[in-house]
């Protein structure tokens, strides 16, 4: 199978955790892009959806999918979305698209966190795929030096402005092994919005999509 094939099949398996009647949390990126398609086949079945990017809201709008503002929702049930790397304990690295801010207020407010991947996402240790931190664009220079103390090596993601305006560091050798610790330390960092760790509020539930078929995994505790 290739890797989209199995982005479809984790995409379709999802399906299956969307509450009824209810409002979804959609995330962003290429697995979720599959996602969307599928949750086209039920849209009837839902109430609509919250979407944690500009491009994630426009696909569900063409398919006539309803994406409501967060503040206008009260209960999240579920919300889906993929990682860039996910562990055992269910942490995550996100924010390779850049939606990062979003997807971790979408996270927070959701009762439940389905995490879609395909197998090559599943890593022992967090860290080789660069941490992606949204920065406030005065800030970039403090920020970096900060990443630079903490082991890190930052790179401006040149070109890039996220949703909400403001710039990304994508931040290259860090060995990530006390992942909760390593996500509050830079949420502390003064102009740093948010880090694409995914430790403090992780996945409650992976569909990891292998040759296989789907394997779902529930977090082992750390
Ligand atoms: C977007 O900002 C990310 O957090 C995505 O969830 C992550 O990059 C996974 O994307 P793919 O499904 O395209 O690999």
């Amino acid at each position: 199978m290739t890797q989209d094939e199995l982005k479809q099949l984790v995409a379709r398996e999802a399906l299956k955790h969307v509450v009824e009647d209810a409002v979804v949390g959609v995330g962003s990126g290429s697995t979720v892009n599959f996602f969307i398609d599928a949750l086209a086949g039920i849209k009837g079945r839902i109430e609509g959806t919250v979407a944690a990017s500009e491009t994630s809201a426009a696909r569900l709008k063409k398919h006539g999918i309803r994406v409501f503002d967060l503040n206008s929702v009260d209960e999240l049930p579920v919300y889906v979305d993929g990682a860039d790397e996910v562990n055992e304990h269910l942490y995550m690295v996100k924010g390779g698209g850049g939606a990062l801010t979003r997807e971790k207020i979408i996270a927070a407010v959701a009762k439940r966190f389905v995490c879609i991947c395909d197998a090559s996402k599943l890593v022992g240790v967090l860290g080789k795929f660069p941490l992606p931190v949204e920065v406030i664009p005065m800030a970039r220079g403090h920020v970096g030096r900060e990443l630079r103390k903490l082991g890190g090596h930052p790179e401006l993601r040149e070109g890039f402005k996220t949703d909400n305006g403001n710039l990304v560091i994508d931040c290259h050798g860090l060995v990530i092994t006390d992942p909760p610790r390593l996500e509050a330390d830079l949420n502390n960092i003064a102009g740093a919005v948010t880090n694409g760790l995914f430790a403090r509020r992780p996945a409650d539930l992976l569909l990891l999509g292998e040759a296989g078929g789907v394997r779902a995994l529930s977090a082992r505790k750390a």
